[in-house]
């Protein structure tokens, strides 16, 4: 991770969950993280952790609210003035409305589609562009996809759109490669395929009872977000003419 050193790192959704921990574990690597999401406060909150006080990188929070495009925008404008530079890009926010394919309601699946696809490419769109203006080759974009992209979980109906959602990132993440060799560039495109992890996702996902969302999570010994923390660092540390194409890691008890 020596190269890393200094460098900027955006990561989406660093409020909690796996994006919080992704940063942490950044700024103990001396990068320098631009962490965003709509809850800016919890942000600020890691920044002043002890651990993060004493890392030699730095977190840098900004708010933004990924399913409004000006923001996303807005956020990249603030890095470029900012910060200077972008050297890598974790698309890491998403989220699972419970939203079956038969009785969901549509600005549930908007809201999938404007987080999980459009800001994801958007974001990826603007890092891109960032890194050519400022002659940066050897960046890295991750995506953080999850299982549901390679198979749609069995008795998860909620889930169903939402693993709609990751199995695009998947083929989203192909062609992003794909354009990225034609630019003859060598910017690195990865991603993340967890299993199940223990964040506020399925609690968020079962708003309405967010004790059923924990029930998942006392069914198995889950992963933690450190967990896939550490696949993007794993990820990031490989020698630059690595590429690794997609992780997928599940807790050793889960059974699909
Ligand atoms: N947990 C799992 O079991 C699991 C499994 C496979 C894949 N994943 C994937 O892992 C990624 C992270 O999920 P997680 O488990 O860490 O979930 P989480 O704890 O619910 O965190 C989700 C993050 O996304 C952000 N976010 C959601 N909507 C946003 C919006 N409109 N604008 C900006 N930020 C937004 C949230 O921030 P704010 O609410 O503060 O905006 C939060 O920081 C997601 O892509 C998810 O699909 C998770």
């Amino acid at each position: 991770m020596e190269r890393w050193n200094g460098r900027v790192a955006l990561v989406t959704g660093a409020s909690v969950g796996i994006g919080a921990a992704i940063c942490r574990q950044l700024v103990k690597h001396g990068m320098v993280v631009v962490g965003c999401a709509r809850n800016v406060k919890k942000i600020n909150e890691i920044s002043e952790e002890d651990g993060v006080k004493k890392s030699p990188g730095r977190l840098i929070p900004m708010k933004c609210d990924l399913s409004n495009e000006l923001e996303i925008l807005a956020m990249f404008q603030a890095i470029r003035q900012d910060v200077g530079r972008l050297d890598v890009c974790i698309n890491n926010a998403g989220l699972s409305h419970n939203a079956p394919l038969l009785s969901g309601t549509t600005s549930d699946w908007k809201n999938m589609l404007d987080v999980n696809i459009l800001a994801l490419c958007i974001c990826t769109r603007e890092a891109v562009k960032l890194m050519n203006e400022k002659g940066i080759d050897d960046g890295h974009i991750i995506h953080i996809s999850s299982m549901g992209g390679h198979r749609v979980a069995p008795g998860m109906s909620g889930n169903n759109f939402y693993c709609g959602t990751k199995f695009m990132v998947r083929a989203i993440t192909e062609g992003l490669r794909r354009e990225v060799k034609e630019m003859k560039s060598k910017i690195r495109v990865s991603s993340v395929s967890p299993g199940v992890v223990e964040t506020e996702f399925f609690p968020r996902l079962q708003k309405s009872d967010p004790a059923q969302g924990c029930a998942l999570y006392n069914s198995m010994e889950c992963l933690q977000p450190d967990d896939i923390a550490g696949t993007v660092v794993y990820i990031l540390g490989t020698p630059p003419y690595v590429e690794v194409h997609d992780v997928l890691v599940r807790p050793q008890q889960q059974a699909t």
